[in-house]
């Protein structure tokens, strides 16, 4: 189904099964334990073997000499694979570095050899046993540093890597209100809590793979293109995932060492990555310089802004797009934005939650806090002075919908955002300093072509099969609501099979287009399924009305199960976009209010308050869309209050590389959060009318807790994490 021009009234907008809170399809199965993940197969997969992977020792260099002697000869060793006996392995489209190294090293803990044996102590125990000779080269390991060689990338999905619209530098210098400033984000690690983890098994010249993956048809090609195999020799199977968050998109070296540790030992092999392998041997959120300048009229219209981004990623890599927002938040004349790419040998940097905006927005919305202040202006009045209804670099392209204005009005009321003291540090709770911030939430809604095949049987259950997964986000769910309101029956009559490569080819999970894609492709498939049925009832498919497990059509009706028959009928489709998201500029937005304490003494920071308002098209399910944003809210307090992949700059790796190091907050960290949605249906996104919520939750959190710190205690931070060594000689002097 081509989806070309704006959605009309369809069988979803009824909205009995859609749009209501409803629990987790998969909920019971994962909170007794008994969701099957990748490395727990033991169903399909009774005997295997167990591969540990070993990791480089230096981040860039050759090894000179490997011994595996010594561990070939430990108990229970079966194999050992490394880049000089693994033959010749390919590198994926999705993948920097080889996820086999050696003999030339691109990354520290980049995997260089598999030992399987018949246990996982046998198999950890013979891996200490391996014998690495390095020869190490100089490396480049500090962004800040390698600022002024970074070079101009590539354009990619982003678009053109700079943009400029009238004269930027003209405009900037006249302007009477001027801010000029430079901000810093750190790398940071997904720390889902499901390690990757994978068991491959060969049969003959056919491997399959139970992984842990967000985008099956992606990392089916490219565990082809690994191992030099036709792409239908592999089947990838991933029906539950412990959390991705980007981490997950790619294939990594569990995948592909599974695969050739199985070849090697003639067993299945079941490979996870230790958490203190993670960090550095998977890919993480590059660090980033920016810079922003903004120049303003008095009245506080802006009439200038710029936004230059740097980070850093390996030869071949890829930027961070973390100016891009400022292409399309608010209006302004004038405007330019650059982004560089320094390279680096620190380990491969990629898309955590919301790439680009999240760490974009943690610059951007500080600076336009710091403007507002300059101009004597309310933060939330400054912004929204500064709306705009068409995308700013290109005025005859409107938003397809944008109720930014709305969110921030709707958050300010419900959070009590007038009790705040504009003057900063001036609230006193005992030893607490207490403070207000404010930040925008924005991010882009990505169109993706995604399939399904729904099947109809005599008992007039439905059963949809889709490559799509669920990373913890409620797919399971909100693909069953969709198949339920196409067809006219309960949550209770369909059944949704994920996560297989044999399925239909989706959307995936990744840039909070999941949601809306894979169920519009779904959409998709249940109108030809719905078409079958009409048909073979000989009802006119215009006319037939799917309800309560009937199919009606002027004064005839059938039972949905009758027109199945013995045989069933299956139907299968896939949504293919045109260029609705051309014409208009889709996005999504929102507000997130913060109410922060400063230990007046120690510079201790607790969040003790938030709200996010969001406007993200139609909800489809707003319990789990509910938890979607509150999970992201916490985690961008995690951005702004703890997470830091902290570099060694002279040997060229992450540190704190383990869970007790690299530190994120929960859900009790923070006593009091809660979420609003706006009411909206986007009928330029999809037939579904529905847009990504999950990465737009995180996007500008960690601004409004920086600026609600900030409203505390009169400090501005502007280097990320905000830690209380930060603060600490610049509290103020309290009696
Ligand atoms: Mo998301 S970082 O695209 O999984």
């Amino acid at each position: 189904m081509k989806f070309d021009t704006p959605a009309t009234t369809n069988p979803i907008d009824r909205l009995k099964v859609i749009g209501r809170p409803t629990d987790r399809i998969d909920g019971p199965l994962k909170t007794t334990g008994t969701a099957p993940y990748a490395y727990e197969r033991h169903d399909a997969v009774p005997n295997p073997a167990y591969g540990y992977i070993v990791g480089s020792a230096i981040a860039k260099g050759r090894i000179t000499a490997i011994d595996v002697r010594p561990a070939e000869a430990a108990p229970g060793v079966l194999a050992i694979v490394t880049a000089e006996n693994a033959g010749t392995l390919g590198k994926g489209d999705y993948n920097t570095a080889k996820l086999l190294g050696g003999p030339e090293i691109d990354h520290y803990h980049q995997a260089i050899a598999v030992v399987v044996a018949e246990t996982f102590e046998q198999a950890r125990a013979a891996a200490q046993l391996v014998r690495v000779d390095y020869v190490r080269t100089e490396g480049a390991f500090d962004l800040a540093a390698a600022r002024d060689s970074a070079i101009i990338p590539k354009p990619g999905i982003g678009g053109p890597p700079d943009t400029a619209v009238g004269d930027f530098d003209t405009a900037f210098a006249a302007a009477p209100v001027r801010l000029d400033e430079t901000y810093t984000t750190p790398d940071q690690g997904h720390a889902m809590m499901e390690p990757h983890a994978s068991i491959a098994a060969w049969n003959g010249d056919k491997l399959t793979l139970w992984t842990s993956n967000q985008m099956i048809d992606w990392s089916t090609g490219d565990v082809a293109k690994t191992l030099g195999i036709p792409k239908e020799n592999v089947r990838l199977v991933s029906p539950f995932i412990g959390g991705g968050f980007g981490g997950k998109l790619w294939v990594r070296a569990d995948a592909v060492l599974a695969a050739v540790g199985a070849r090697a030992a003639r067993r299945p092999v079941k490979v996870t990555l230790p958490r203190p392998l993670m960090f550095n041997n998977t890919t993480h959120r590059p660090a980033t310089i920016q810079r922003i300048r903004i120049g303003a009229a008095r009245d506080g219209r802006i009439t200038a802004i710029g936004h230059e981004s740097w980070s850093g990623d390996l030869p071949g890599g890829g930027p961070e797009l973390a100016a891009n927002q400022t292409r399309l938040l608010y209006a302004g004349a004038d405007r330019m934005t650059t982004t560089r790419l320094a390279v680096l040998d620190l380990p491969e940097g990629n898309a955590m939650r919301a790439p680009g905006e999240a760490p974009g927005m943690m610059a951007l919305e500080i600076a336009i806090d710091e403007m507002a202040e300059k101009l004597g202006l309310d933060p939330v009045e400054f912004r929204i002075i500064n709306d705009t209804q068409v995308d700013p670099e290109k005025p005859e392209r409107p938003f397809s919908q944008r109720h930014l204005v709305e969110c921030l009005r709707t958050g300010a009321d419900r959070f009590g955002w007038n009790r705040r003291n504009p003057q900063p540090g001036q609230i006193r709770d005992g030893r607490w300093l207490v403070g207000m911030g404010v930040a925008a939430a924005f991010r882009n809604n990505l169109v993706m072509k995604s399939g399904a095949r729904v099947r109809l049987d005599h008992r007039g259950d439905v059963t949809v099969e889709t490559d799509m997964t669920d990373i913890g986000t409620g797919s399971y769910t909100i693909i069953a609501q969709t198949a339920a309101e196409m067809m006219g029956v309960p949550l209770d009559k369909v059944v949704v099979r994920l996560g297989d490569s044999t399925f239909p080819v989706s959307c995936g999970s990744g840039g909070q287009f999941g949601a809306s894609n894979s169920t519009s492709g779904v959409y998709a498939a249940c109108v030809k399924l719905r078409e079958a049925v009409a048909q073979r009832l000989g009802f006119n498919s215009a006319e037939a009305v799917f309800a309560d497990g009937r199919v009606r059509a002027g004064n005839r009706s059938a039972l949905l199960a009758q027109a199945a028959g013995e045989g069933g009928l299956v139907a299968e489709d896939a949504i293919e976009y045109g260029d609705l998201d051309k014409t208009h500029q889709q996005s999504t937005f929102g507000a997130h209010f913060v109410e922060a304490a400063v230990d007046a003494a120690t510079g201790e920071i607790r969040v003790r308050r938030m709200l996010s308002v969001c406007a993200a098209g139609r909800i489809l399910n707003p319990k789990a869309a509910r938890s979607q944003v509150i999970g992201a809210m916490t985690m961008g307090v995690g951005a702004a209050l703890m997470e830091e992949l902290a570099v060694d700059k002279r040997h060229g790796f992450f540190v704190n590389h383990d869970l007790a190091g690299y530190e994120v907050p929960v859900h009790a960290d923070i006593p009091h959060q809660d979420m609003i949605f706006l009411d909206e249906a986007d009928p330029y996104s999809s037939p579904m009318k529905a847009k990504g919520v999950a990465e737009l939750g995180i996007c500008g959190v960690a601004a409004a807790v920086a600026n609600a710190v900030t409203n505390a205690t009169g400090v501005r931070v502007r280097d990320y994490p905000i830690t209380l060594d930060k603060l600490l000689d610049r509290l103020p002097q309290v009696a």
